[in-house]
């Protein structure tokens, strides 16, 4: 981050550090040379884009993550004019196996270390589970369920080395009950906020960061893409903006909450889903999800 930690509510208890000081200071030392830089997945677009976009606002070095060079080179645009800072971008697809060495050769070769991981790159898919496609599920799993696994693997142990920095795991509102026609999707979420409260928990205390956050529906692209802007959540549940989740977010993370839920409708609605059984919930979820309605 610029600055230092200790500019953000500090999370470091001395009881609670692995890690001694000898180890402490040749690990800051390793990235002197370095700034310290906030890595976020799919930052080409949505929730992404407009994370990157409030990084850079708060002036953090902000690198952005993506597939696509043109829509990536766009974004950079589209973020320094909104900004008047311009991040840095790397050409990456996180599924890859040689993804962590894609990006932290980018960063080096932009003076840049990774001090904060925005694990935000995630497709959904929608449909009765047993019609959908093989290869289709297989793809969710690596990218939503794999790559934040290893990436964060990754990233965790120089971050605890070093006592700062840390790691912020977009997960969804559907981490908290079973999505009966988003059925994959919502177990991958389900995932990412059990591993992150995990880790979190074990981390705490050493200067680290980690956090999920958990947005309801946002007004992305996200959901046309699989074929769900006529479903009844669509039409029933309260959207946010893209930009709103990333205030949130980035308060959140900053304040070291472990799972930020933006919004007050979102906030009850997690409460709601831990107290409820799902014997109920399970058939609610089924008819908001369901892509029953015809095409407009
Ligand atoms: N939209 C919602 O309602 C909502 C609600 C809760 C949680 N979320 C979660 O929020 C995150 C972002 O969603 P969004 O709505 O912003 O989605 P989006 O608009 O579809 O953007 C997804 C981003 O991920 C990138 N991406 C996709 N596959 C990638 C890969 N293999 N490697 C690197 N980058 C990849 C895309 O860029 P390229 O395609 O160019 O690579 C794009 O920048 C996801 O994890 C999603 O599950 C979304």
């Amino acid at each position: 981050m610029q600055g230092k930690p200790g500019a953000w509510i500090s999370r470091l208890l001395p009881w609670r550090a692995s890690v001694d000081p000898a180890t402490v200071s040749a690990a800051l030392d390793a990235v002197s040379q370095l700034k310290p830089a906030v890595v976020i997945t799919g930052g080409s677009r949505g929730i992404g884009f407009a994370l990157a976009k409030r990084f850079l606002e708060k002036n953090h070095e902000t690198v952005i993550v993506g597939r696509n060079a043109p829509r990536l080179a766009e974004a950079v645009a589209e973020l320094k004019a909104a900004t008047g800072i311009g991040p840095f971008s790397i050409l990456c697809d996180v599924t890859e196996a040689n993804a962590v060495d894609v990006i932290a050769a980018g960063l080096n070769g932009a003076g840049l270390y990774l001090d904060v991981l925005v694990n935000n790159a995630g497709i959904g898919l929608a449909g009765p589970f047993a019609a959908q496609s093989p290869l289709d599920i297989s793809r969710l799993v690596a990218l939503n369920v794999e790559s934040v696994t290893r990436l964060t693997r990754a990233a965790l142990p120089q971050m605890i080395a070093r006592q700062r920095g840390g790691i912020l795991n977009v997960a969804s509102l559907g981490a908290y009950v079973p999505g009966p026609n988003q059925a994959a999707y919502y177990a991958s979420k389900a995932y990412v906020v059990s591993l992150t409260e995990a880790i979190a928990s074990e981390v705490s205390g050493q200067g680290v960061h980690v956090s999920a956050l958990a947005p309801g529906p946002v007004d992305t692209a996200f959901h046309s893409r699989i074929g769900a802007d006529r479903s009844l959540y669509r039409l029933l549940l309260p959207s946010m903006t893209a930009d709103r989740v990333a205030r949130s977010a980035y308060r959140g993370f900053m304040f070291g909450q472990r799972v930020i839920v933006p919004g007050i409708f979102n906030t009850a609605a997690v409460i709601a889903l831990k107290v409820l059984p799902h014997i109920v919930t399970v058939p609610i979820m089924y008819g908001f999800l369901k892509r029953n309605l015809p095409p407009r």
